[in-house]
């Protein structure tokens, strides 16, 4: 197990979206196509992540099964060997190393994480412990298995960095202990090779598709029915300049339509714009947009249903005996350096 670590985790708090899907399923899926072989891939469950939001704990369990039934869904190969697809809870080094870690990270580096100052903000009283130590978890998952690359959203590279901050921070009292991931520049760099698109919302496309949008009526989501998602794109806000234009700034609306065309179909984003900007149909338009995320949703749909359960969860528990073995014996040399074993 030499290989250089790609490591990347997908929360499973509620259920799965479009945006989450071509911005984060199918970019990791695309990763382990172009670089099965050449790097290791864990791709992981951050069950224990999941409370520092409200969700609804009789379904976790299941939902962070059917996270995994998603990847493979979206193209994700659990025959390769290389990749391991594990549930945070069922490494419990995860949590042990996250309590010795907790020592060695200041009160004043998680105030300053901008994810912790917008879910906590004007909510003091009722935040979390939880939600506030939430990067040192993070840390946790990415210094147990020396990944290098940790692929993630924008709002989540700040994470990544304290991970190297904390790891630096204690190489540097107990030698090298720790692999550092790289740094946000060369992560960039890494990640950037795959496109990342920004989705967003169809009724309110001025922020991106979210989970959090209590109607769901400006998102599309993975279990929707083709029907549902049709009437949803048929109503999504475009604008009243009477012409179809892409311009991400001024027309979010339909700009962000058809980036859903082209990622959906395929097709050049090029392309899409020389078939319909100066149309004044608007409605021809969405109905091909409609058309083309129905018949994504068909397909994903049809690919998940045909997902072996037995299969996964055979993949998913080999993994995990692996990945225990890897992770704890990082925690083993923690302990040892912190004094807990000889
Ligand atoms: P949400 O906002 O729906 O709660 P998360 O913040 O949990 O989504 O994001 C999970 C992953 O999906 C991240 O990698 C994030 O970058 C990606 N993602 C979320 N929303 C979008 C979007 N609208 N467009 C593209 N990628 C997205
Ligand atoms: N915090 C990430 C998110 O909300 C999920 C996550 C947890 C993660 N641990 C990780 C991502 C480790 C990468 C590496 O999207």
């Amino acid at each position: 197990m030499s290989k250089p670590v790609i490591l990347t985790g997908l929360r499973a708090n509620n259920d799965l979206h479009l945006g989450n899907y071509l911005g984060a399923l199918l970019p990791i899926v695309e990763m382990q196509k172009k670089h099965a072989g050449e790097f290791q891939i864990n791709l992981f469950v951050p069950d224990l992540h999941s409370f520092t939001t409200p969700i609804d704990h009789s379904k976790l369990y299941e939902q962070s099964l059917n996270n995994i039934r998603l990847f493979i869904a979206a193209g994700l190969n659990i025959k390769d060997e290389n990749t391991f697809v594990y549930r945070q809870s069922f490494i419990p080094a995860h949590s042990e190393l996250t309590v010795i870690l907790n020592s060695f990270t200041y009160i004043g580096e998680l105030k300053r994480m901008t994810q912790f100052k917008e879910k906590g903000e004007g909510q003091q009283s009722s935040v979390s412990a939880g939600l506030f130590d939430y990067p040192v978890l993070m840390a946790a998952d990415i210094l147990l298995y020396g990944a290098k690359y940790v692929p993630v959203g924008a709002d989540q590279t700040q994470h990544v960095e304290l991970a190297r901050d904390i790891a630096e921070r204690f190489n540097n009292k107990f030698g090298d202990i720790f692999i550092l991931p790289e740094a946000e520049k060369q992560q960039i760099a890494f990640t950037e090779s795959v496109d990342r698109l920004r989705i967003r919302d169809l009724l309110h496309p001025e922020k991106k598709m979210s989970k959090s949008d209590e109607t769901g009526k400006g998102v599309i989501f993975l279990n929707d029915s083709p029907e549902v998602a049709t009437k949803k794109i048929m109503s999504a806000t475009t604008d009243s300049f009477g012409e179809i234009k892409y311009d991400r700034k001024e027309r979010p609306g339909i700009s962000n339509l058809m980036d859903i065309l082209a990622a959906l179909t395929n097709t050049p984003l090029d392309s899409i714009k020389q078939q319909y900007e100066g149309s004044t149909t608007y409605g021809d338009f969405k109905a091909d947009v409609a058309k083309s995320v129905a018949n994504f949703l068909t397909t994903f749909q049809a690919n998940l249903a045909r997902v072996d359960d037995g299969q996964t969860l055979y993949k998913i528990t080999q993994s995990e005996k692996q990945m225990n073995d890897v992770a704890n014996q990082t925690l083993l040399k923690v302990q040892k350096v912190v004094g807990l074993r000889v």
